[in-house]
């Protein structure tokens, strides 16, 4: 949804801009176009690898500044503020990127085997591995309900615990096996892998995917309310942010707090409704399937400066 993106974005020359899911730089490359020449871009992403090729990508595409944050972007609002240069735009596009999901040594795959890993930071503290291994039977139905939504999440929890107390568990392969015969004949009749609500949700617990959106959004509420009292925050007034989601989970929460922005008189939203891809963009990209693209101004547009 690059076109709706940077329709949404508005961005102008010399704008400061937010990618906090820098990813491979394809958003990165065509902001930093429209901000050419004397614009700020700040990149920011958990996977240093996504991180420098989406630089070099941006670098390459434009002439304004590049400027690269290796972390989650829950932390970019404190970096924007001690370096006192708020942001014009913001993307959020959130999930993985194509290229985590088709390295199976990055083990985010059920589908090719590799190491029960799905970190989008290397260097992050714990693996699925870890999770697997040593959560207790009611923290894995847990995580398995709470951020697969699903029905079968005891079962599979279960099934992991019963199965780990034989013979540890390493591989994806081995992890998607046990999903799949804790489905039994259910597995015929699931629409998608069984093992597809499992590995998101695995994948979100690991990577804290939740909880750094969460943070995100309270800064922003923060800075809406910091930009009515007219006071200086980590966004100008007037500054438009996205947000791409990929399942429900995600997509609740912005929904929640841009709505509560709005109620606030904090946030002009252009629309209720989230935009999603065309066919043609599904066709040519079947992963943008389940994408929603929400926008927001931040500030309040209604009183006068
Ligand atoms: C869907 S890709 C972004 C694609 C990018 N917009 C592009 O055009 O190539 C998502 C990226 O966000 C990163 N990511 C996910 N959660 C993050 C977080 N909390 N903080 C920073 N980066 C995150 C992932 O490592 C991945 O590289």
């Amino acid at each position: 949804m690059l076109d709706e993106v940077l329709t949404a974005l508005e961005i102008r020359p010399g704008d400061t801009i937010l990618d906090g899911t820098a990813g491979r730089g394809g958003h990165a490359s065509a902001m930093a176009r429209l901000a050419t020449p004397d614009g700020r871009l700040i990149l920011c992403d958990l996977d240093p690898e996504n991180l420098a090729y989406a630089a070099s990508r941006a670098q390459k595409a434009g002439s304004c500044r590049i400027e690269t944050l290796h972390g989650s972007f829950a932390r970019a609002p404190r970096d924007l503020v001690a370096s006192e240069a708020p942001a014009d735009a913001m993307l959020v596009d959130l999930g993985v990127a194509s290229t985590q999901i088709d390295t199976p040594e990055r083990g985010f795959s059920f589908l090719a085997d590799g190491p029960l890993d799905m970190r989008m930071d290397p260097s992050g503290p714990i693996t699925v591995r870890d999770l697997v291994m040593s959560s207790s039977s009611d923290e894995l139905t847990r995580i398995i309900r709470e951020f697969g939504e699903e029905p079968l999440a005891g079962r599979i929890a279960g099934k992991i615990v019963a199965h780990r107390q034989k013979t540890p568990i390493h591989t994806t392969a081995e992890l998607a096996n046990l999903v799949r015969e804790a489905y039994g004949a259910r597995a015929a009749s699931s629409r998608n892998h069984p093992a597809t609500r499992t590995f998101q949700a695995l994948r979100i617990a690991v990577n804290d995917e939740l909880g750094a959106l969460d943070g995100l959004l309270r800064q922003l509420m923060d800075a809406g309310r910091l930009i009515a009292d007219s006071r200086p925050t980590w966004l100008n007034p007037g500054a438009r942010v996205a947000f791409l989601t990929f399942h429900s989970l995600e997509d609740r929460r912005v929904k929640r707090a841009f709505a509560e922005m709005k109620r606030a008189g904090l946030a002009e939203l252009p629309s209720r409704t989230p935009a999603v891809p065309t066919e043609a963009e599904i066709a040519t990209n079947p992963r943008s399937r389940s994408a929603k693209l929400r926008v927001a101004t931040v500030g309040d547009l209604r009183v006068p400066s």
